[in-house]
């Protein structure tokens, strides 16, 4: 009796503890089809909502994609809240490699890693990072996202609870296989709060899964031409005198400038920040805009958040800002819409009304030994953790939407991005400068919605400021930027001539560029992109310890790394920088022949193969069939209807629709567009002839079209 009545004792206390202590137990998620091939689950409370920061969602062209069924068993997703945190379960096979996560410098395939996904400067803790996205694209096809403002800490297939499928223990001193981190079932993920949004993206192919993700969005930025030509920042301390000089230097240099940052010295105060022109350096900025703009050039402004004392819209945005100053200046809550009234105004009167095309938000990232502390308290009532988490995308949107309202297309940068950053007109930049870290971060953003921006500042050699600068020549924003070292295209004049044709080289390609973006705005297509989303990728010797046997060995698999140095740019073209000091390197060819796109000739087809490297090209290669427009005339400025040299490779039929508009303005979206059909057919004779024909509005179309043979070099000038 005694016993009974101990363990009846003992039976309440558990209960009373499991009381206090969970909220609840594992909940199977429920979830709603809202879309085809978007699925939705929610529960508990969740806090600011980032989708309210980016774009509706293009339905349309969601519904053009495959509709691939929910990748898991309803049973097998779960919930749980406990009083601390919200966390979330999600299967994941002993086979499958997740990747995305946002914006990384290392690696792509994230198994394995645990990432406390929260906006900072980059460095020390994983995931820390300019735009972590709680976005993963699994090598299964289908994809998840964790719609959060609250840093999310993910264990990305880490850790074994009780009750998963898992092998028996291995005995670490005779077994061959014992690992410290035993492969796991699932990924993990909890936020510090109450409750969750996610969603599922499900697609036939990865890159579907990505096309998805990014019409949920509201589809990708389609930029201003102007904004793919050349960027050039100035050095801090310049003037307008300055500023006039540089742009007669470049003239003389035969170097073009299309977009021309001012950095931090252009205001009358920065860190914190007058956004006030300084009366010394810059005394008539009207004139000083409509003079660029008379040469061609767009003017860019950086700034960073943080309200001086001395700005003339500090009394009006300081009902609106936060708790904690950064460099002494007020942070605006901009979650307050009339604190955007504030800013909008403010920007409109003194830079976008005189003809300012953009901005470069600066600082919207980290370090938490600069910024607001996470206890912080802001006037709307918002959390400061989740309002330093969305800052760089907030205002992104802020001004994106402003400007569209004029009907302006705008293109800058930014040093923070999050969710929902695909229909943002923004590219992100660091002041981490590696250049293979660069290029793993361009591949890295295709995963996530980004645009990132390689861009050179100096070098320590002619060879490095070469191959920066072919990088920066393929990437989504061409700039030099010189704010502190005030370098110029020409300061290495032994390579000059180099960097002038590749430039020139990425110019020319800008008819296909343009449309490379098209595709990102009306499907989601990165127009730089990650090789494992290209059809035919397979690359297992990039196996980091030994040869990949996933099949007996599926420990092996989440080793596997893949290939980040080399991505693809628009439909057919694979881009493979080359690093200081290599002389050759190795190029993965996805299955299907590629050619040299320069010579035309065949390289592979489905195989690594190794290539002896040119310092005055960045290798290039164009799959089979690959049809590359590209402008004839010089730049195509000034003549109403530039003629193209159309370049096909291969042997391959093929079609190109070369999309066109006026370049500036939303009435894209009304169709006010042209597209041009570039066709490629086999004669009877197997000899192919191509033929172009509008297939939409012919206000925006080219001149005469050249057709070149890239594969037997023949030219047929129909
Ligand atoms: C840095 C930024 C640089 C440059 C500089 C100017 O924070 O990353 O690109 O703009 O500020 O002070």
């Amino acid at each position: 009796m005694r016993k009974l009545l101990i363990g009846l004792l003992f039976l309440i206390c558990l209960n009373d503890y499991a009381q206090n202590t969970l909220i609840s137990g594992m909940d199977k998620l429920k979830w709603e089809k809202i879309m085809p091939g978007v699925w939705k689950a929610s529960f508990g409370t969740s806090g600011l909502n980032p989708l309210a920061y980016s774009n509706p969602p293009k339905k349309e062209s969601i519904t053009e994609l495959s509709d691939a069924p929910f990748p898991f068993t309803k049973e097998s997703t779960f919930s749980q809240l406990t009083p601390e945190r919200a966390s979330i379960r999600i299967p994941l096979g002993p086979f499958e490699k997740i990747y995305g996560l946002g914006l990384e410098f290392k690696g792509l395939n994230r198994r394995g890693g645990v990432y406390t996904l929260k906006v900072d400067h980059y460095g020390g803790v994983k995931g820390y990072t300019h735009a972590p996205v709680p976005f993963y694209v699994s090598s299964k096809g289908y994809g998840v996202l964790i719609n959060t403002s609250k840093r999310v800490k993910i264990y990305v297939g880490v850790g074994n609870r009780k009750d998963s499928k898992r092998p028996d223990p291995i005995d670490r001193t005779t077994g061959k296989n014992w690992s410290a981190q035993p492969l796991s079932d699932a990924v993990e993920a909890s936020i510090q709060g109450n409750g969750l949004e996610l969603y599922v993206f499900t697609g036939n192919t990865t890159l579907e899964v990505i096309q998805r993700y990014n019409l949920f969005c509201g589809g990708g930025i389609l930029p201003p031409k102007w904004g793919l030509g050349f960027w050039h920042r100035m050095h801090t301390k310049s003037s307008t005198d300055d500023v006039l000089q540089e742009i007669s230097d470049f003239k003389k240099h035969n170097f073009p400038l299309d977009v021309l940052g001012l950095e931090p010295g252009w205001q009358s105060f920065a860190y914190p920040c007058s956004f006030d022109w300084d009366s010394t350096r810059f005394p008539n900025p009207e004139k000083f805009v409509k003079t660029l703009r008379n040469n061609g050039i767009k003017v860019n402004l950086w700034e960073n958040p943080y309200v001086a004392p001395n700005s003339t819209m500090f009394k009006e945005i300081k009902p609106f800002t936060g708790s904690h100053t950064v460099w002494l200046g007020e942070v605006p809550d901009y979650t307050i819409p009339e604190a955007q009234k504030v800013l909008l105004n403010h920007h409109q009167k003194n830079h976008l009304d005189i003809g300012v095309s953009g901005y470069k938000f600066d600082e919207v990232d980290g370090y938490d030994t600069w910024l607001w502390p996470d206890h912080a308290t802001f006037p709307s009532g918002n959390a400061a953790v989740e309002i330093r988490q969305i800052y760089g995308q907030m205002i992104q949107k802020i001004l994106g939407d402003h400007l569209k309202k004029q009907n302006k297309r705008t293109y800058g940068l930014v040093r923070a991005s999050y969710i929902g950053a695909s229909s943002s007109p923004f590219v992100i930049y660091s002041d981490h400068y590696d250049h293979r870290d660069y290029v793993t971060a361009l591949v890295n953003s295709s995963l996530s919605g980004l645009l990132w921006t390689p861009e050179i500042r100096s070098a320590r050699s002619a060879e490095e400021w070469v191959r920066r600068f072919q990088t920066v020549c393929f990437s989504p924003l061409m700039q030099l930027n010189a704010w502190a070292s005030g370098a110029k295209p020409w300061s290495f004049p032994e390579v000059t001539d180099i960097v002038r044709d590749n430039i020139k080289l990425r110019m020319d390609l800008l008819p296909y560029l343009y449309t490379a973006f098209y595709n990102y705005n009306q499907k989601g297509i990165p127009p730089f992109r990650a090789m494992i989303l290209e059809s035919g990728y397979n690359a297992t010797e990039t196996l980091i310890g030994g040869k990949l046997n996933g099949e007996t060995n599926p420990y092996e698999e989440q080793k596997r790394m893949e290939v980040t140095d080399q991505y693809m740019m628009g439909s057919s073209i694979l881009v493979a920088p080359v690093f200081t000091g290599e002389t050759e390197r190795k190029v993965v060819l996805p299955s299907g022949n590629w050619y040299d796109f320069y010579t035309g000739a065949l390289v592979g087809n489905g195989e690594t193969i190794t290539i002896k490297t040119k310092l005055e090209q960045i290798p290039l290669f164009v799959k089979d069939g690959g049809i590359i427009p590209m402008l004839a005339s010089k730049e195509g400025k000034g003549s109403d209807k530039p003629s193209l040299e159309v370049r096909h490779y291969g042997t391959k039929e093929n079609i190109f629709q070369l999309y066109n508009d006026d370049g500036e303005s939303f009435n894209y979206e009304n169709g006010n567009f042209s597209l041009l059909e570039l066709k490629v057919t086999k004669g009877k004779n197997g000899k192919l002839k191509g033929q172009s024909k509008i297939i939409n509005n012919k206000n925006y179309s080219y001149g005469k079209v050249n057709w070149l043979w890239m594969s037997n070099q023949t030219k047929n000038g129909k």
